[in-house]
């Protein structure tokens, strides 16, 4: 159900250890506190409007840590994989994938440790967990949503459960080594 669904997000969204509002065209640091940039970062209306791009360091993101960010109004996932994440991921086969496609057709080459995902489970709606520290991650190391039981693999791919795609990459490209443009 709708109402079900949005109070499960919002839930979910609260215990959200990083959670990020960012600016048109704004670098975005992280600390390792909990910082509410909402504040400062928000664009103005004219700016979320025009859905301008917003740039992102990926410095402060350590290995095995994923933050979440919003972009033209959609949340979005920047995981920082491990070594065995990445190998997990390289390792399946496609072709068992209910929404094939390979591990290095989902990130950019030569920066194979980060993955840029939307954020929204493709069945209903939901947040996934598996961002925050202690999160489930779901049986394939990447994130589990709880609302149905669909499980996505630490490439973003629907691997078990309703939802029917993987986590859509949306549209960036980096511009230094760990800064990335996100539109
Ligand atoms: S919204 Fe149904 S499994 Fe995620």
């Amino acid at each position: 159900m709708a109402h079900a669904t949005d109070t499960k997000s919002t839930e979910t969204t609260r215990r959200d250890f990083l959670m990020l509002a960012t600016g048109a065209a704004g670098v975005v640091g992280l600390g390792a506190v909990v910082v509410p940039l909402v504040s400062q970062l928000a664009p103005d209306a004219q700016t979320v409007a025009a859905g301008a791009p917003i740039d992102l360091d990926l410095t402060p993101i350590a290995e095995g840590q994923a933050i979440k960010l919003f972009w033209r109004g959609k949340l979005i996932f920047v995981r920082h994989r491990t070594k065995k994440e990445i190998e997990e991921a390289r390792a399946v086969d496609v072709a068992t994938l209910k929404d094939p496609q390979t591990d290095a057709q989902r990130v950019k080459a030569g920066h194979d440790q980060f993955l840029v995902v939307y954020g929204n489970c493709t069945h209903l709606g939901c947040v996934p967990l598996g961002n925050a520290p202690g999160d489930p991650k779901g049986d394939f190391d990447g994130w589990f949503c709880p609302c149905h039981g669909s499980h996505y693999d630490s490439s973003g791919r629907i691997r078990k459960g309703p939802a029917p795609l993987n986590l859509p990459v949306p549209p960036y490209a980096f511009n230094a080594d760990a800064k990335i443009r996100i539109g």
